[in-house]
């Protein structure tokens, strides 16, 4: 890789990159790891960006959330860790890739058993039995589901993510079973998974890089994981990240991550309506559907695009409401929709989802509030370049914020579920 020009001598500090290789855009962030203190006096790391770089990719480089083209992305990715490392000054080894896309498979598992000898204390080696058999169990399922839909038997799947999502014993809510005594013990466990094939070609794009690779993380689950108070067991909301290829659905309750949905229309899929209904290039429908965002289109072409745009956005309305309804063995869905991702920039999304009766046939106890996801609300990442001011920069700014649990992990005092709330290795 070639360097930029500036005194690329390792500086003092922790940093850390976060890659988030998108189908429209690859985007880098450059952070270093610094420790804050709460108004309790309590010590903290948070990541403090520093650099920040944004590079368009070629159609043909990704599809659907998926690497298509190493060489291309690669050449995407340079491009914009390279604006990070400028404005940054520092060159950052170790990264954080995202993956996304239909076949990234987020979903929790529950498993109940009554143990043999109650008033035994749980220890650590009881924990992670129950915890493999409960990865076993997903994995099997998980791949089941793959197999069938994409038809094809040998499909090699990863995990990727895993969290505790609840822990439950004699009827009683702990946050960390070890230590406790009791009869019938219920733990969840969010789980996500990815196909080899993409995981691979995130690695091989990681080394071509350069890059030291500490973590993959399944983007809607970085997203749903750091928003919110973070021991809170009271936030629930339901989190879409509208891509360019994809919107990617999470729903967090009561504190965990319930699962994830993905589906293949985003931002691209209004773009190439646009461009056949109005019978203009790519490149100009996409500059048609900025200035429609921003309200600067002439009356008649403003109509032309709000025409061409209905029906897909009733369709991506569709794929919401499917997408939600596989949530099924939750009561409610939380009230509360936060949004990202440059996709969501389209007036027409926040319209269909406030203005529109869709919530009606899903398990909502009221109408979903709809809001945007602000970069300030992201926790334990501060942006110092003023640069991170859109919906777009959540996901790469929740990749940053897993990273952190991924490098602070050997901090003292981590417990069992906070380890296991980190995403797992490679
Ligand atoms: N103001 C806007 N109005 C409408 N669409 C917008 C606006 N700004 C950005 N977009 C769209 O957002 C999409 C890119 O968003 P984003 O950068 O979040 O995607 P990505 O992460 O590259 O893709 P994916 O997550 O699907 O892999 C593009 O389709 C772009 O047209
Ligand atoms: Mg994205």
């Amino acid at each position: 890789m070639k360097l930029p020009g500036f005194n690329k001598k390792k500086k003092n500090g922790q940093y850390l990159v976060s890659l988030d290789i998108g189908t429209e855009y690859a985007k880098a962030l450059i952070g270093q790891v610094a420790n804050h203190t709460d108004a309790s006096g309590k010590q903290y790391q948070v990541v403090e960006i520093l650099g920040v770089g944004r590079q368009r990719q070629r159609l043909t480089d990704m599809a659907g959330g998926s690497v298509t083209d190493i060489a291309g992305v690669v050449e995407n990715c340079d491009a914009a860790l390279r604006r990070a490392e400028e404005t940054a000054q520092v060159v950052a080894k170790d990264a954080v890739l995202g993956i996304a896309g239909e076949l990234v498979k987020g979903g929790t598992t529950s498993v109940s058993y009554r143990r043999a000898k109650p008033d035994v204390k749980i220890d650590q080696a009881e924990l992670t039995d129950i915890i493999e058999r409960i990865q076993k169990q997903a994995f099997e399922d998980v791949k089941k589901q793959l197999n069938w839909e994409t038809g094809k038997s040998e499909l090699e799947v990863k995990l990727v993510n895993a969290a505790v999502v609840d822990v439950h014993i004699d009827g009683y809510r702990v946050t960390n079973p070890v230590g406790f005594q009791g009869k019938d013990v219920t733990i969840q466990i969010f789980n996500a998974f990815a196909p080899m094939v993409h995981l691979g070609a995130l690695q091989t794009v990681a080394a071509d890089l350069d890059l030291n690779l500490i973590n993959i993380a399944a983007e809607p689950f970085a997203v749903a994981k750091s928003v919110g108070a973070d021991d809170s067991t009271e936030f629930s909301a339901i989190f879409i990240d509208i891509g360019g290829g994809t919107s990617d659905i999470a729903v967090v309750n009561n504190g965990g991550v319930e699962g994830t949905q993905m589906f293949a229309i985003g931002g691209r899929s209004f773009t190439k309506r646009i461009s056949s209904s109005l019978g203009v290039n790519f490149d100009q429908a996409e500059e048609m559907k900025l200035d429609h965002s921003a309200g600067h289109l002439k009356a008649d072409d403003e109509k032309a695009v709000a025409d061409a745009l209905k029906t897909d956005v009733e369709t991506w309305l569709s794929g919401v409401e499917l997408g939600l309804s596989e949530f099924e063995n939750i009561e409610h869905l939380p009230n509360r929709i936060l949004l990202c991702g440059g996709g969501s920039a389209l007036p027409e999304i926040k319209h269909a989802l406030s203005n529109t009766t869709w919530y009606k046939s899903l398990p909502f106890t009221r109408k979903p509030t709809i809001d945007f996801l602000q970069p300030s609300q992201v926790n334990r990442v501060i942006d110092k370049t003023g640069k991170l001011t859109s919906p777009q920069d959540i996901t790469p700014m929740g990749l940053a914020n897993l990273g952190l649990d991924i490098i602070g992990s050997q901090s003292i005092g981590e417990n069992v579920l906070q380890r296991l709330s980190r995403t797992l290795s490679l």
